[in-house]
Order: C-alpha cells, then sequence, then structure tokens
C-alpha cells in the first residue's frame, strides 16, 4: 500500500549536518522515494497549527521555540507503508530509549532535540501535509 507522509528534520538535525546521512537512511528503503523537499524556517503559525493537539502541555512552548529556532527540512516521502516504517526508523520520541539502528537511537540524547517529526497516522499525514504544502 503506497503512502506519502510529512517528515521534518528538526533544526537539530540541520545544525548538527546531518540531514544527508537520515536522507540516505530514507533513500535507501526500497521503493521508498522523496518527492518534495524545502530547507525552511518555520513560522508560529504554522507551528501552532502542527503542533495544536499539545497546547497546554509543559514541552510545548519549548518545543515551538525550538523548531523555530533555525531550519528544518520539510519532506514529503512516498512509498510502500512509509508512515509506519517512517515511525520505526525514527525510534520513539525519546531518544536514549529508541534502539540503536533507529535515527533518534544512533543521533540523539534529549527529547527535545530528537532530530525528525514523522506523520504517526493515515489522518495525520493528509492534515500535516495540507498544512506545509498548501
Ligand atoms: S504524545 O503524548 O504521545 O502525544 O506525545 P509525543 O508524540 O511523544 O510527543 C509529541 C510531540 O512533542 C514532542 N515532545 C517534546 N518536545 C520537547 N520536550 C519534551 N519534553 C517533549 N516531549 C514530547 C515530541 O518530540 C513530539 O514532536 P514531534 O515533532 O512529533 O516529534
Amino acid at each position: 500500500m503506497s503512502q506519502r507522509t510529512l517528515v521534518l528534520l528538526k533544526p537539530d538535525a540541520v545544525a548538527r549536518g546531518l540531514v544527508g546521512e537520515i536522507i540516505g537512511r530514507i533513500e535507501r528503503k526500497a521503493g521508498w522515494a522523496v518527492t518534495a523537499l524545502e530547507l525552511r524556517t518555520l513560522d508560529r503559525v504554522t507551528l501552532e497549527t502542527h503542533y495544536a493537539e499539545h497546547v497546554g502541555r509543559p514541552f510545548y512552548e519549548p518545543l515551538l521555540d525550538f523548531m523555530a529556532s533555525g531550519p528544518s527540512v520539510v519532506m514529503v516521502v512516498e512509498g510502500e507503508r512509509v508512515i509506519e516504517g517512517l515511525r520505526v526508523l525514527a525510534g520513539p520520541t525519546d531518544p536514549i530509549v529508541a534502539s540503536p539502528g533507529s535515527i533518534r537511537g544512533d543521533y540523539g540524547t534529549i527529547v527535545r532535540e530528537n532530530l525528525i517529526h514523522a506523520s504517526d497516522s493515515e489522518e495525520s499525514a493528509e492534515r500535516e501535509l495540507k498544512i506545509f504544502f498548501p
């Protein structure tokens, strides 16, 4: 089942020069392809829309400040079961418990700077793709 998902390489991934490494991992999955890509510093309105479900949580404001702190890579990735697959490739939110071999497990330490966002369901992917690629 071919799908499309939204992927953000967060400002820490860009600042640390990990973009090529992360995109390379995505491209090497058989049949997956990056079909849109832009280096973009995310504005507050876009971030508020994207993270609306987390308003009021303790991490919300620091997360928005971090996400606006420098350029991100905004991408559409297409391919077989890519929504679930990218969540597995990214690893869980906390990089310390993410397995080695996952992007967060290999490169991350603290939760806020966890390198990558990938849509968590078909509904989220549809909503998020409209936000970032209207
Ligand atoms: S939940 O409870 O499952 O809905 O939350 P989760 O999916 O783990 O996290 C939602 C997004 O918030 C980010 N997050 C944080 N950012 C900064 N600090 C802390 N402590 C923190 N906890 C969670 C998390 O990375 C998710 O953002 P995205 O962009 O989806 O990765």
